[in-house]
């Protein structure tokens, strides 16, 4: 529980196995895709990583090669352009942070690989952001290039609102509520910070069986080799 909790989506991303819910992860990238990445790098994953959400390699071949890469030098010296793949980390809307800044008013959107991590209240954070943009109260004045965000500290942010009911289509027929985006996109953006969480949660669970069958087999011995004891 933190100052953002959602109920919701306090790790509600997450059942009792400790897994993430795939369909969610998708629509969270499909999100990303089609909204966020506009102005989010997130160059800590590469497109062979949605192999996690359950994507197969064909699938993940096309979404790479739907992007254009930028790549060299060749053996003439010369930069070229060629189609993505799977082993290209994912396409920066920006070449570097100077234009990413340009673009947006004098602040760079921030690269969202980790920033679940980053900020106070995680996941629910994220939620609380996308869906927390209204109109300023009587008295407070937003700056111009400002929009006002009840859960940014400071509520002004550089950020318009990305999400609009609506505003993606789901593969999987999901209704796409500015709400259900937040979500879907937190929880995308959850599984990015911590890729390895599931594989711990899977040991975990692994260690409390193997824990469980062990008391089992002790209690048991205990009761043989004492069994004419009195
Ligand atoms: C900042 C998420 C779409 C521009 C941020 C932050 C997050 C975020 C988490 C950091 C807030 C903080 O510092 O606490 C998202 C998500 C998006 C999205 C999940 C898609 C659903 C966009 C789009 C644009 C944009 C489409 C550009 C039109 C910015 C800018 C900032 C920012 C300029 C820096 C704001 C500031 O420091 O004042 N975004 N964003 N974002 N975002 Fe986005």
């Amino acid at each position: 529980k933190n100052e953002w909790s959602h109920g919701a989506v306090t790790r509600g991303f997450s059942n009792i196995f400790g897994t993430f819910d795939r369909k969610a992860l998708q629509r969270g990238f499909q999100v990303y895709k089609e909204v966020c990445s506009a102005c989010h790098s997130m160059n800590l994953l590469s497109y062979r990583n949605l192999s996690a959400l359950g994507y197969n390699e064909a699938e993940i071949t096309a979404i790479a090669a739907g992007y254009d890469m930028t790549d060299g030098p060749n053996d003439e010296g010369e930069m070229f352009t060629r189609k993505g793949v799977p082993a290209d980390h994912f396409k920066a809307p920006f070449p570097n942070e100077k234009a990413a800044a340009a673009a947006n008013g004098g602040k760079a959107p921030p690269d969202l690989s980790l920033i679940v991590k980053a900020r106070k209240g995680g996941e629910d954070y994220i939620v609380a952001l996308m869906t927390g943009f209204e109109p300023a109260p009587a008295g407070f004045t937003v700056p111009s290039g400002g929009n006002y965000n009840k859960a940014f500290p400071g509520h002004v942010i550089a950020m318009p609102p990305p999400l609009s009911d609506g505003g993606v289509t789901y593969a999987d027929g999901t209704k796409a509520t500015v709400e259900q985006q937040a979500k879907d996109v937190a929880t995308f953006l959850a599984w990015a910070a911590e890729p390895n969480l599931e594989a711990r949660h899977e040991m975990g669970l692994k260690v409390m069986i193997f824990l469980i069958v062990l008391a089992g087999i002790l209690y048991a011995a205990k009761r043989a080799v004492w069994a004419d004891q009195h």
